[in-house]
């Protein structure tokens, strides 16, 4: 990873067990400051929990957990300042409006409310700003949730699963905000199950299943990794479909289809983050 960049956030061997069996098991990894981060894995590989670790909510952990250098169960007031978080529309008020939400949470934290009209306008919320919370839709729920994790200019932000459910017009406008916030050098950790989210806004990904890290890198890198999955699918022109490695083992057999005239269509899947997925655990991310 680069190595110019100050280390935001570190687990070392970090494990959490609520009975005998890990929920997390003994992860390491490293994020360094103002990039973003993904933690991609299924429902239930426990990134949630993860999230709650590093933002001091659950204390109960093994091993190192850190964020700015000090143990996440001793941040000081100040420090949780820097840290804007969400987590499930966690802590939005039903029955106040989308501005007075804003204006609770500045008031709690000392974050002056003079702001809370352009992060309004940057999250396309300040049409709606006097409608209740309960007749939100999800998709403006979940933006005003991040609206508040944004308020207090936070240097490191916690999204778990910050697109879920959102349509993709809607899930565009957050990516461009997560990554007005990496310019202005903000630290973005969020957790997916959409590989093509962890795709393209990511910088580094960590693969969990079942409380284990079971891949890491950059996505391109890991979908080069992958690279033996590539293949050449071919419709022949009497509806044979053929799967063929994208590699010269296959050059031969293309050769004589396409001198034959026998091809009526070919393409190849590149592997993604997914493919490396499958191939590690069997099974899917969704
Ligand atoms: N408080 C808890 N007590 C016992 N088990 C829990 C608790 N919270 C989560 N789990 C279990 O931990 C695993 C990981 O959950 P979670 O972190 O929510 O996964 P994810 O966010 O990736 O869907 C699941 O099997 C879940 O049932
Ligand atoms: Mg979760």
């Amino acid at each position: 990873m680069d190595q110019e960049r100050n280390v935001c956030i570190r687990a070392d061997r970090l494990s959490v067990r609520f009975t005998d069996h890990p929920i997390l098991d003994h992860l390491s990894f490293e994020v360094p400051e103002g990039t973003v981060f993904g933690l991609l894995g299924p429902s239930g590989a426990g990134k949630t929990t993860l999230i709650k670790v590093l933002t001091g909510q659950l204390c109960q952990n093994e091993g190192k957990a850190e964020v700015f250098g000090k143990d996440t169960r001793r941040l000081t007031a100040e420090e949780h300042r820097k840290i804007g978080a969400m987590l499930d529309n966690y802590g939005l008020y039903e029955r106040l409006s989308v501005y007075e939400n804003l204006a609770f949470y500045a008031d709690i934290y000392s974050i002056p409310r003079r702001g809370i009209p352009d992060i309004l306008k940057s999250i396309g919320l300040y049409e709606a700003r006097k409608t209740a919370v309960s007749k939100l839709s999800k998709g403006m729920a979940n933006r005003l949730s991040l609206a508040r994790a944004l308020m207090g200019q936070a240097k490191l932000l916690f999204l778990d699963e910050p697109t879920s459910g959102l349509d993709p017009a809607t899930t565009r406008e957050i990516h461009d905000i997560l990554l007005q916030q990496r310019k202005k050098g903000t630290t973005v950790f969020l957790t997916t199950h959409n590989m093509f989210e962890a795709e393209s806004i990511c910088d580094y990904v960590v693969l969990l299943h079942r409380g284990n890290i079971i891949e890491r890198g950059r996505p391109v890198d890991i979908c080069r990794k992958y690279d033996h999955l590539n293949k050449l699918h071919i419709t022949l022109t009497d509806d044979t479909e053929l799967a063929l490695d994208n590699n010269r083992t296959s050059a031969s057999a293309v050769k004589e289809f396409l001198e034959q005239g026998r091809i009526r269509s070919i393409h190849s899947s590149e592997p993604t983050l997914e493919t490396a997925f499958i191939e590690l655990t069997g099974k899917g991310l969704q």
